[in-house]
């Protein structure tokens, strides 16, 4: 074998190596410069990207504000009653829906997950939250209001609007709840508020007739 074919074999051998290496290094490095795209697909696209100028508009911002009184198709929310509990400029009376055993079973669900953790499941007042607050307080580390109790004869005496009213923007200290909670299911909870506040407070004429002669 003559001498020189052994150097020339790992020459080429490392030159060989040379662009594998470069691409490893191109792919993990960082680089303030764009890299060199051979085929550029969609990665180019005159757009603006959010937070961005755009001198277009007189105050300069690529993210356009909402149109002051639009509104979207099908939200335009006319029903008083529906959507904010009033009737002829007083607190609704009444629940706009057929209150139907799905209606307040939807109710219990959307009231299990939103309300009961501060009022408590049964509506006392007495939810996880307001136990551990009661905790905090105590060690002097929390002020807290506690729930209203849902059977405390002000609730009771509450018109369905009101509540709803209570439900969508918070009252006092109690935090709103419109956004989380569509307006069809703030009045499947006020159907099972009134399930709840009936159970506690029921009277002999609320039991089926056949029934009575079997209570003591
Ligand atoms: C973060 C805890 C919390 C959650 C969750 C909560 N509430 Fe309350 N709620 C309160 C507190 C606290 C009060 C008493 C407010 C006060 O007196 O300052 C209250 C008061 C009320 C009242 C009495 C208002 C009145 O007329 O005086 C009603 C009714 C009521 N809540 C219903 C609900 C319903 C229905 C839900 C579920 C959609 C709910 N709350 C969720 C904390 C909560």
């Amino acid at each position: 074998m003559p001498k020189w074919i052994l150097p020339t074999l790992v020459c080429l051998t490392l030159v060989a190596l040379l662009p594998a290496a470069l691409i490893s290094r191109a792919r993990n490095s960082h680089s303030s410069t764009p890299r060199i795209n051979l085929v550029p697909d969609m990665d180019y696209q005159p757009k603006l990207l959010p937070q961005t100028e755009n001198r277009m508009f007189a105050d300069g911002r690529a993210m356009r504000p909402r149109v002051e009184g639009t509104v979207a198709r099908g939200q335009l929310q006319e029903d008083d009653h529906l959507h904010r509990g009033r009737d002829a400029g007083d607190w609704a009376t009444s629940i706009p829906y057929p209150v139907t055993q799905s209606f307040v079973e939807r109710g219990r669900d959307r009231f299990d997950i939103y309300c009961a953790l501060c009022h408590g499941s049964a509506g006392f007042g007495d939810g996880i939250i307001s136990a551990r607050a009661d905790e905090l307080a105590q060690l002097g580390q929390a002020v807290w209001t506690p729930p209203t109790s849902l059977h405390d004869p002000t609730v009771r005496e509450r018109p369905d609007g009101h509540i709803f009213n209570t439900i969508t923007h918070g009252i006092r200290s109690m935090p709103p709840y419109g956004s989380q909670i569509e307006a069809a299911d703030r009045w499947a909870i006020i159907a099972y508020v009134r399930a709840l506040q009936r159970s506690q407070n029921a009277t002999i004429s609320d039991v089926p007739e056949d029934v009575r002669p079997t209570l003591r």
